[in-house]
């Protein structure tokens, strides 16, 4: 077969819509513009007083050390906050701040009194710092997922409502210039209506494997998978689809992972099976978690080098659910956690054609420096769209999302800002799916809180 008879033009992009969007202005900052989809400048020109809750690996990093690097014209950091006493020390020195740390929360929020409380704690306590930061005056900035079950999503929504504060969930993978490129095609009407989507994700055996070593490994901290990381690409689906989820089906086994090994121990530095066992992980090679998670271990007795085939792992590592919207799309979706190759694949189907989108996250192809995206319309020639490799975290969402936060006169022509509201819905997919293999019957949106699915998705525009 002549392939390039079925190839008529290939397109290689720059920019997105996305990352045209990042213009800089010299104005100060405002983060409560809520009605417009740009973010205005204050009057006043104060910085905006930032803290923390969760001094980890993403609250020091992404939310800490490179917050204060990129944006310190804009924002001061004015209290950190972790239950491990030694690791809001640890966090402190890697951010570089000079502001005072605590191990109690209230006490915090009480004498640091933050404008915005940024959350980056394991996400089954999220909706306690969310609903009491706002309690105490402050907006919240809050990492995925947004919360673990649906009492606790409630919770969250009715005090967003009696507060009046706003709380913005971190979507980066929103951001990504490939995912925001398949946002605007599907936007563009490129493949006439959209009908059904086909998206199947793969975690590999040192990605994968490293949510089965740590708190993640527990539903009652993570929400299993289906949330923690599923949330994430629910949330793609409710952006692409742009309408809200209201029916899950689905499967989930434990088949890898955990009780499934044949050998064991307690953590990587102490096993004795460690010569034997692929999934040895020498946490002593790294400097970063030595010092955040090792030299803290008398606190609080966290391994961050569990091990993967530990007894009590209670979340599933193979999971499939059918999903309905509200505007009729239907979508099979799929997660495995095991893959040797990390990345995902993804098909949208529509009246007038077809999109193909792949990509392989981990070991990437060595002589190409793409992605790629496959345009197919009916009765047409295929073509191709390629763009080029991300150039910070998670394939360049993270810079862009910390943009469109903390700089002044950004627009948001994608839609990329989530609210609470699609914070909820995309942990409420996963939840659903929970809740179906428990009962093995089809979990209805609705039923789950008072949020009620929309044909057309709602857009707020905050912080
Ligand atoms: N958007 C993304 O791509 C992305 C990437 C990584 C992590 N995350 C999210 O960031 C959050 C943090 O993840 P991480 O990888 O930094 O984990 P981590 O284990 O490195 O850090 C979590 C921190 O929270 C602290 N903590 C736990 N319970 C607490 C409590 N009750 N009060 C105060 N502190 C508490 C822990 O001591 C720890 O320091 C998670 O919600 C995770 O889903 C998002």
């Amino acid at each position: 077969m002549n392939t390039n008879h079925y190839i008529s033009r290939r397109r290689f992009l720059a920019t997105t819509g996305a990352l045209a969007g990042t213009a800089l202005l010299s104005t100060p900052v405002a983060l409560n513009a809520k009605t417009s989809s740009k973010k205005e400048p204050t009057a006043n020109g104060k910085k905006l007083r930032l803290a923390i809750v969760g001094t980890g690996g993403r609250g020091t990093g992404m939310w800490g050390h490179d917050i204060l690097r990129d944006y310190s014209e804009y924002v001061e950091f004015v209290g950190l906050c972790d239950s491990n006493a030694g690791r809001v020390e640890t966090g402190k020195r890697i951010i570089g701040t000079s502001c005072p740390t605590f191990t109690d929360f209230e006490k915090m929020m009480q004498e640091a009194k933050p404008d915005v409380l940024i959350v980056t704690t394991i996400d089954g306590t999220h909706h306690q710092f969310i609903i009491r930061g706002m309690e105490l005056g402050a907006d919240i900035i809050t990492e995925k997922p947004m919360t673990t079950d649906e009492k606790k999503a409630q919770l969250i929504l009715d005090a967003e409502k009696r507060t009046g504060k706003k709380c913005r969930i971190t979507f980066n993978y929103r951001y990504s210039p490939h995912r925001a490129k398949i946002w605007e095609l599907l936007h563009a009407g490129e493949i006439g209506e959209l009908t059904s989507v086909d998206f199947h994700w793969y975690l590999d055996t040192s990605h994968g494997a490293d949510y089965f070593r740590r708190w993640h490994r527990l539903v009652e901290n993570s929400g299993s998978l289906w949330v923690h990381k599923a949330s994430h690409h629910f949330d793609l689906l409710n952006w692409w689809i742009d309408s809200d989820p209201e029916s899950v089906y689905a499967l989930g086994e434990l088949n890898f992972y955990g009780k499934n090994g044949k050998i064991r121990g307690e953590n990587c530095r102490t096993c004795p099976q460690a010569s034997q066992c692929k999934f040895f992980f020498d946490i002593t090679k790294n400097k970063r978690m030595m010092e955040l998670y090792v030299a803290n271990e008398k606190y609080d007795g966290y391994l961050r080098d569990g091990c993967v085939f530990k007894n009590d792992i209670n979340i599933f590592d193979k999971m499939a659910a059918s999903i309905k919207y509200a505007n009729g799309v239907q979508v099979s979706y799929s997660l495995t956690a095991y893959s040797p190759y990390e990345g995902y694949r993804i098909a949208f189907n529509g009246t007038n054609g077809r999109i193909d989108a792949w990509i392989q996250e981990s070991k990437p192809v060595a002589d190409v420096n793409y992605d790629e995206i496959v345009l197919f319309k009916n009765f047409s020639r295929r073509e191709y769209i390629h763009i080029p490799f991300g150039t910070s975290g998670h394939g360049g969402g993270d810079k862009l999302l910390k943009d469109q936060i903390f700089l002044p006169g950004i627009d948001d022509p994608l839609k990329q800002c989530a609210s609470i509201r699609d914070g909820a819905l995309s942990c409420l997919v996963g939840i659903a799916a929970r809740n179906s293999i428990a009962s093995g019957q089809v979990v209805k949106i609705a039923d789950l809180t008072t949020l009620k699915p929309e044909a057309k998705k709602k857009y707020e525009r905050i912080l």
